[in-house]
C-alpha cells in the first residue's frame, strides 16, 4: 500500500509519516514546506495547485489529508487565505483523489466542530450547530465535502476529529510549548481565564496511530473522535511543568474570544470499532516533549555557535 500524507511536514502529519514508515507502508509527502526526513519521497506544492496534487496522487492508494492553516490565530489574521487553503484545498484533494481513483481519503478534522453543540457531553452522533470561529467553519466544510464526494462519486472517506494534540514538534505557539519556553526562560506562565477550563490533550503519537487504524475497512465513510482521556485544566498544565522543572510563576489574563470552552468528547466509537485508545499519559507526554525541546534547543545553540561571527549580526 502507498499512502500520500498532505501536511506531512507539519506537526501531526510528520508523526503520521513516522508511524506509516514504522509499519512498513510506502509513504509520500505533499506539503508546501520541506520535510526534515531525508528517507521520504517528497513532493513540494500547494493544495491550490491541481496539477501538483495530481502528480502527487499518481500511484497512491490512500491519502491522509492534514495540510491546512491549522493555527486559529493564523485563520483569524488571514481569514480569506485560510478559507482558500482549508476549504478549496480540501475539495482539490478530494477531486485529485477522485481522478486518481484512490481507495480512501482520511481527513484530519477537529473536536472544535462540537463548540456550539448542545450539552456538555458529545459524540459523533451529536447534532452540530453553525460554528462561531472561521477555523471551525472551514474544517466543517471539509467534512461536508468528504461526505458529498462519497455520496456523489463513491470516494470513501474517514473523518478523524482530533482533540488538542501535544508532543514533540508541536508548533511553538501552542499552549504547552509557550508554557515550557516561558518556564525555561524564567518568565511567568500566563493563563487565559481562571485556568479551570479543561482540555483532554492527546499525545501526538497516539493521534498518528489513530490515522493508521483508520485505514481499516470498517472505518469506510465513518467519523471518529480521537480525544485524550485525562481531563487536564490549564492550571494543571502549568503545575505539571512546575513540578517537572522546579520554581515557575503563574499569572492570569482575560479569556480569549472563540476559545472552545471544553466539552466531554467521547472516543468510545473509535475504541470499539478500531481498537484505538490513547496510550501516553499527560505527565509522561510532557516529559517526552521536554526531552525533545531540550535536544532541539541544544542543536540550535550548537549550530549558532558554529556560525561565523559576521553572520550572527
Ligand atoms: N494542531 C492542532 O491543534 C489540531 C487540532 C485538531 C485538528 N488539527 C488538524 O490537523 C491537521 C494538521 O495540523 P497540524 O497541527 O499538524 O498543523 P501544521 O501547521 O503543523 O501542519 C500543517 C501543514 O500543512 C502545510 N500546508 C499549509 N498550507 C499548505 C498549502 N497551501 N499546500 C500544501 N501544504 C500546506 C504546512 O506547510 C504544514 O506542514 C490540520 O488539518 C488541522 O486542522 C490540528
Amino acid at each position: 500500500m502507498k499512502v500520500l500524507v498532505t501536511g506531512g511536514s507539519g506537526f501531526i502529519g510528520s508523526h503520521v509519516v513516522d508511524k506509516l514508515k514504522d509499519k512498513g507502508v510506502d509513504v509520500r509527502v505533499f506539503d508546501a514546506m520541506p520535510t526534515f526526513r531525508k528517507d521520504i519521497e517528497y513532493y513540494q506544492g500547494s493544495l491550490l495547485d491541481m496539477d501538483a496534487l495530481g502528480f502527487a496522487m499518481n500511484g497512491v492508494d490512500a491519502v491522509m489529508h492534514l495540510a491546512a492553516i491549522a493555527d486559529v490565530k493564523d485563520v483569524f489574521n488571514r481569514p480569506h487565505y485560510a478559507e482558500s487553503i482549508n476549504v478549496r484545498g480540501t475539495i482539490n484533494v478530494l477531486e485529485a483523489a477522485r481522478a486518481a481513483k484512490l481507495r480512501r481519503v482520511v481527513y484530519g478534522s477537529t473536536t472544535w466542530v462540537y463548540s456550539e453543540a448542545e450539552g456538555d457531553s458529545v459524540d459523533e452522533a451529536t447534532p452540530l450547530h453553525a460554528p462561531s470561529h472561521l477555523y471551525t467553519a472551514t474544517k466543517l466544510v471539509g467534512e461536508y465535502y468528504c461526505r458529498t464526494y462519497s455520496e456523489l462519486f463513491g470516494l470513501d472517506y474517514t473523518i478523524l476529529r482530533y482533540g488538542i494534540p501535544y508532543g514533540p514538534r508541536a508548533r511553538d505557539e501552542a499552549v504547552i510549548p509557550i508554557f515550557v519556553r516561558k518556564a525555561l526562560s524564567g518568565e511567568a506562565l500566563t493563563i487565559a481565564g481562571d485556568g479551570s477550563q479543561f482540555r483532554k490533550f492527546v499525545f501526538v503519537e497516539d493521534l498518528a496511530e489513530g490515522n493508521i487504524l483508520a485505514l481499516q475497512s470498517i472505518a469506510r465513510n465513518k467519523i471518529y473522535n480521537l480525544d485524550g482521556v485525562e481531563k487536564v485544566t490549564i492550571r494543571q498544565i502549568a503545575e505539571t511543568i512546575k513540578r517537572i522543572l522546579g520554581d515557575v510563576k503563574i499569572e492570569y489574563t482575560p479569556a480569549r474570544p472563540g476559545d472552545f470552552a471544553g466539552k466531554e468528547v467521547s472516543s468510545e466509537l473509535v475504541k470499539k470499532e478500531l481498537g484505538w485508545e490513547p496510550k501516553v499519559g499527560f505527565e509522561e507526554g510532557i516529559r517526552r516533549y521536554l526531552k525533545w525541546y531540550s535536544e532541539r534547543e541544544k542543536t540550535r545553540k550548537a549550530n549558532w555557535e558554529k556560525l561565523d561571527d559576521t553572520l550572527k549580526k
